[in-house]
């Protein structure tokens, strides 16, 4: 559990980017509705809960170093007892300013009467520029009204600047803290992955598996990070596959991505099993081509390598295995150079992990690649999807496999925090088999 002081030296660090005479204002998330009166699940923005640690909806936070109010401020829904009836306890103005360590929270309605006061006489307005247009249209209403009471002109901001870069590249450094949420979120899913494995037999649907995945969540106070993915036989070839409603055959492969949130923060992890717990020599031979490219491409997550490094060994790897299966022909030159891989392995081999499981951050910067730094977080995910439409050879036709684990870059080299769901084959035969 992140602790109120981590948040605030978070915000103290925005402050101290953007400079003492600039505000910085950040919307969170709305309610929304789902039907009639039922809403979906709250969940605050990513990046408000990353400088706050509030949940709760309609929330606009505001830095403004040496106000009169101080520099850590709240809009946010007062404490209702008649919604406290219905919803139960919510910390409203008084919990963010006793229990999140705010100067001052105000009720959200007092908010169009006080932020041109906040906002006048500071040179910069720092927002999310270009994210949300209600809001964009807010700071202009705001301003607006600075420029209507006709205080001195100069009191009027005269820059306008997006924040939410400064925000992303702070969130692409991940704290001790932050890996001990993200390690446990990683935990939890390997749990559930591990669970899923022992339940599978021919016979059952994809979502008697999804079933058990959430099974195991739900029982340790988390939840999916994305919905899950459950394909067996052909559907494992389907990237975003989220039906999870056939038939599990004897003799399919179940590729199965789920990852879960805990403490907000994402694990995303992929495992590929034989539905009956043996693989075939051909289901073998695919996987360990995908196995020994995943375990190349985290190889290369060392400080210094670039973002791409990972994704440029997979791909040599996953080709010269196409080769020597017979599953493409050529050379492996000629296989890398005119991307013949790509018909089977489509996608890139990660992305950032973090509060989102497609976290924000920079892949480049200035057309160069981004350099890997001590704890960035990243997947590193190779697959082989060989669908029934593609030119192979019918016999490999109707496998995917996808092997997906969550790095953290480290000086002492890769450190993988999903290292505990299985992956080798024996060990993914041993835990199937177990009674
Ligand atoms: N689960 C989505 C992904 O692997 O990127
Ligand atoms: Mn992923
Ligand atoms: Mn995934």
């Amino acid at each position: 559990m992140i602790k109120p002081k981590e948040f605030k030296k978070r915000r103290n660090q925005l402050m101290k980017i953007a400079g003492d005479n600039s505000i910085i204002i950040l919307n969170g998330r709305s309610e929304y509705l789902r039907n009639g009166d039922v809403h979906y699940a709250y969940r605050q923005d990513s990046d408000l809960y990353y400088l706050s640690g509030f949940n709760e909806p309609d929330a606009v936070l505001v830095l403004c170093p040496g106000s009169e109010f101080g520099d850590h401020l709240m809009f946010c829904r007062e404490a209702d007892p008649m919604k406290i009836i219905w919803d139960g306890p919510m910390l409203g103005t008084q919990g963010v300013e006793n229990d999140l360590g705010f100067d001052a929270a105000f009720d959200i309605k007092n908010i169009d009467q006080m932020m041109p006061k906040l906002m006048q006489g500071r040179e910069k307005i720092m927002f999310k520029l270009g994210e949300d247009v209600a809001f964009d249209q807010k700071i202009s209403l705001w301003m607006k009204s600075i420029e209507s009471r006709k205080w001195h002109k100069s009191t009027v901001p005269e820059e306008l600047m997006s924040i939410s870069h400064a925000i992303h590249d702070m969130r692409l450094y991940k704290s001790n803290e932050e890996i001990k949420c993200m390690k446990k979120s990683a935990d939890l899913a390997s749990r559930a992955h591990i669970r899923m494995m022992q339940a599978c037999q021919p016979g059952l649907y994809e979502y008697d598996l999804q079933a058990e995945f959430l099974h195991e969540l739900t029982k340790n106070q988390s939840h999916h990070s994305y919905p899950p993915i459950i394909g067996s036989g052909d559907n494992a070839c389907i990237l975003h596959y989220i039906n999870n409603n056939q038939p599990i055959k004897d003799g399919d492969m179940v590729l199965i991505d789920a990852g879960a949130e805990f403490d907000f923060y994402a694990s995303d992890i992929t495992r590929t099993f034989p539905a009956n717990g043996q693989f075939s020599a051909r289901q073998k031979d695919l996987y360990q081509v995908v196995l020994q490219s995943q375990y190349d491409a985290i190889a290369q997550v060392q400080v210094g390598n670039h973002w791409h490094a990972p994704h440029d060994a997979a791909v040599k790897t996953l080709s010269q295995g196409l080769l020597d299966l017979k599953i493409l022909k050529g050379s492996l030159d000629q296989v890398l150079e005119e991307k013949l891989y790509a018909q089977y392995y489509m996608h890139m081999t990660g992305h950032w992990l973090g509060l989102d499981v497609h976290d924000c951050g920079d892949y480049r910067v200035d057309d160069l690649w981004i350099e890997l730094e001590e704890n960035m977080v990243l997947t590193v995910e190779p697959g082989l999807y060989i669908a029934q439409n593609t030119q192979a050879p019918d016999a490999w036709k109707g496998i995917g496999i996808r092997i997906e684990d969550d790095i953290q870059v480290t000086k002492k080299g890769p450190k993988i925090l999903s290292e505990k769901a299985p992956k080798t084959v024996d060990e993914i035969e041993s835990i199937m088999n177990q009674s």
